[in-house]
């Protein structure tokens, strides 16, 4: 599969901790949305992974369009 699955048409609103790494999913499906969960095995798609400088809440992308990843750009506004 090298199609991109739209889990959410909004972003993930999330915590996120100082120091911590985390691995934002990039196909779409991983049943742990908005984190990878290992299901991009059979796909081209990647996990990003990102480590946070502050403690803070942020908007991860849901529908996987964005191009600002792991962030949301709006892009769910143009599917
Ligand atoms: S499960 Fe989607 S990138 Fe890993």
């Amino acid at each position: 599969m090298n199609k991109k699955k739209l889990p959410l048409l909004k972003p993930h609103t999330v915590d996120v901790k100082k120091g911590k790494k985390y691995a934002w999913c990039s196909c779409g499906l991983s049943s742990k949305q908005p984190y990878c969960d290992g299901s991009h095995s059979e796909t081209k798609f990647k996990p990003v992974v990102f480590t946070v400088k502050v403690s803070e809440t942020v908007y991860l992308c849901g529908c996987k369009h964005t191009k600002k990843s792991p962030f949301c750009d709006g892009s769910h506004k143009l599917l």
